[in-house]
């Protein structure tokens, strides 16, 4: 079984640790939820997963090779792939493009079945092909950001507050989506301001505040106590 070993993490931005000595295991087939208030450090670690921002202390494995400050696009390889908080398509770009921009590393006919399997998990981008990306809406620009990241054919996938700004119908989209990734063994972990959806899906969930973890467990827990929830975005 595949899986992801982050052990005693940290990130530095600027004068403080934005990730502080975390440890958390990600498995293949699973979605684990991270939630957490404003400035927890969740985007902080998923840019660090990805190769994107340095990382200060601490390690990162994929099925036992060691990922932690390799430079991203090895990550990317390794299959980690990050989707980043706020859907980030290249606007003046077709949507075949921004996919198959997305495929870089593989050879041509690979990236283009890779393309043609995200066609297939959404339509509404294959309908779109030619379309500027940043002409469409809020909710097919965030299907065309987890579609870039599945393009690289991930085993796993790091979706950081997919649903912000969305409607409550694309939202249901893009986690049935999720989900069935999740199905078909992928390893998610999921990001989302709204919590209710997260714990809904998850199997695992997990509370951020100030760069650690203060809880781990099941959701089904923080759905019956939300005070534990609550204490995290106020100690925040
Ligand atoms: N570009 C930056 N330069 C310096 N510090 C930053 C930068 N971006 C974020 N930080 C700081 O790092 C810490 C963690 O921020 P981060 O964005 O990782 O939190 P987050 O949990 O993703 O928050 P949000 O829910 O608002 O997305 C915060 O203290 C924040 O102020
Ligand atoms: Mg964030």
């Amino acid at each position: 079984m595949s899986r992801v070993v982050i052990n005693n993490l940290s990130v530095r931005r600027g004068n403080k640790l934005a990730v502080d000595n975390l440890s958390l295991t990600l498995e293949a087939g699973k979605i684990t939820a991270l939630l957490g208030p404003n400035g927890a450090g969740k985007s902080s670690l998923v840019l660090a997963l990805a190769g994107v921002l340095p990382v200060e202390g601490g390690t990162v494995e994929i099925d036992g090779q060691l990922v932690s400050a390799k430079a991203p696009e090895v990550i990317r390889a390794a299959g980690l792939a990050a989707v980043p908080e706020g859907h980030r398509v290249l606007a003046g770009l077709s949507v075949h493009d921004n996919l198959l921009a997305a495929g870089f590393g593989h050879k041509a006919s690979v990236a283009e079945e890779a393309v043609a399997d995200v066609y297939g998990i959404f339509p509404e981008l294959a309908e779109r092909k030619a379309q500027k990306a940043g002409s469409m809406s809020g909710g097919q620009q965030q299907m065309l950001a987890l579609g870039q990241a599945l393009v690289a054919r991930p085993k796993f996938i790091l979706a950081d507050e997919m649903s912000l700004g969305l409607s409550p119908l694309i939202v249901k989209r893009l986690m049935g989506v999720v989900v069935k990734l999740a199905e078909q063994g992928t390893g998610i972990l999921l990001i989302e301001q709204f919590t209710h959806i997260a714990l809904k899906l998850a199997d695992e969930a997990n509370v951020m505040s100030r760069g650690r973890l203060t809880f781990s467990g099941a959701p089904g827990k923080l759905i019956d106590e939300p005070d534990i929830l609550h204490r995290a975005y106020l100690a925040q």
